[in-house]
């Protein structure tokens, strides 16, 4: 089955195909540059710069995988969460290619796509992704417990099986990437900030500053971050960084960083504790932070767990996750109505 992928919930337009069980073309168009001047999506663009180049991004999708649209099988496309205006472009060019070619739909949560992208994947000398239910190789890294650390969502899951989730906690303020945005932004580091925070934390110290690791001796599994982000702000204002004098960026990114980082790697090891799960993953944007996969691999290696990451394409939003998902549900024999609206805020459920 070749099944046609469409992403485009945030700013980045994105189509793949998935065929014969494996990811045969994952195309992504980085809205960053025109996003750069603002320090933040601007909706209205994103839409706008969707509209114009979805097309082309399929087409490129199409050739990429040696794959004509005639070849197609079935027709998949985020439907929620994210910008409204964003996923309406996504979703309704997925639904009238399937309407004009007679071809069955299924709308994906690209929060379950972020979840299961670390199991989804196929590299040369896997099995394909052939089965309904998910590969027998894959089935037995679960149960698992899964971090997903995006942009917009900071959740940790109980994971059993394709669809069978159950969520421990969740940020109540801000997202983990939220935050790496917006100390960058007080640091008038560019944009993305993430990648520039874990740059410059590379020659911090991340002992420098005590900042707060919020929640972390909380009971529960949920998350927050704004209230460090706050205590980044506070401290920038009394110690304004200044050249070469310390404190300098870097230790203030480390140290940021280093709260940020204890906090998630402390909550997904006691959730594997508690519910006696040898399996972590992690996925999202965030996921490809440098200290966060360092000191995740490093626990989990003295612990003898098993850390599944996604690799850098299917980190960040991308369609190949939202094709390989479709793949399994359509095998398994899922459709969705052409009446599916978009779902700008929906959560991590089971696509309608
Ligand atoms: O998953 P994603 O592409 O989009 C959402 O669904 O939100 O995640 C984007 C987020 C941004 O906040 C970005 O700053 C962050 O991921 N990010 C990072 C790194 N690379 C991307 N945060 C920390 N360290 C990184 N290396
Ligand atoms: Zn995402």
């Amino acid at each position: 089955m070749n099944v046609l992928g469409i992403e485009t919930s945030c700013d980045e337009t994105s189509a793949a195909v998935v065929g014969a069980g494996r990811i045969l073309s994952n195309v992504v168009s980085s809205q960053i540059e025109l996003h750069r001047p603002y320090g933040g999506v601007v909706p209205e663009l994103a839409s706008r710069r969707h509209l114009e180049l979805i097309d082309a991004v399929i087409q490129t999708a199409l050739q990429e995988a040696g794959v004509s649209l005639d070849e197609i099988d079935a027709v998949a496309a985020t439907y929620g969460p994210g910008l409204a205006s964003s996923l309406l472009i996504g979703l309704n060019t997925a639904k009238g290619t399937a309407v004009a070619a007679g071809l069955p739909f299924i709308g994906i949560n690209h929060l379950e796509a972020h979840l299961y992208s670390p199991l989804l994947e196929s590299g040369p000398k896997d099995p394909p992704l052939v089965d309904s239910q998910l590969p027998r190789d894959r089935q037995a890294l679960l149960p698992m417990i899964a971090l997903i650390v995006s942009g917009g969502h900071t959740i940790l899951a109980h994971v059993t099986g394709l669809g069978q989730h159950v969520i421990l906690g969740q940020t109540v303020d801000d997202a983990a990437g939220e935050a790496f945005d917006k100390v960058a932004k007080l640091l008038q580091l560019g944009y993305p900030g993430g990648p520039e925070v874990d740059r410059l934390a590379q020659s911090g110290n991340p002992r420098a500053i005590t900042f707060p690791r919020s929640m972390l001796d909380d009971t529960g599994y949920n998350f927050s971050f704004s209230g460090l982000k706050t205590a980044v702000l506070y401290y920038l204002k009394k110690h304004p960084v200044t050249g070469n004098l310390t404190p300098t960026s870097n230790d203030v990114c480390a140290s940021f960083q280093e709260a940020v980082v204890d906090v998630l790697v402390g909550k997904i090891l006691r959730a594997a504790e508690e519910y006696r799960v040898s399996t972590l993953s992690l996925a999202g944007g965030v996921s490809m932070n440098s200290r966060l996969r360092a000191r995740l691999a490093a626990e989990c290696s003295r612990r003898g767990l098993r850390l599944l990451l996604a690799s850098p394409q299917l980190c960040t939003d991308n369609a190949g996750m939202i094709a390989a998902l479709a793949h399994h549900k359509l095998c398994a024999g899922m459709r969705s109505p052409f009446s599916l609206e978009v779902a700008p805020s929906a959560g991590l459920g089971v696509a309608a």
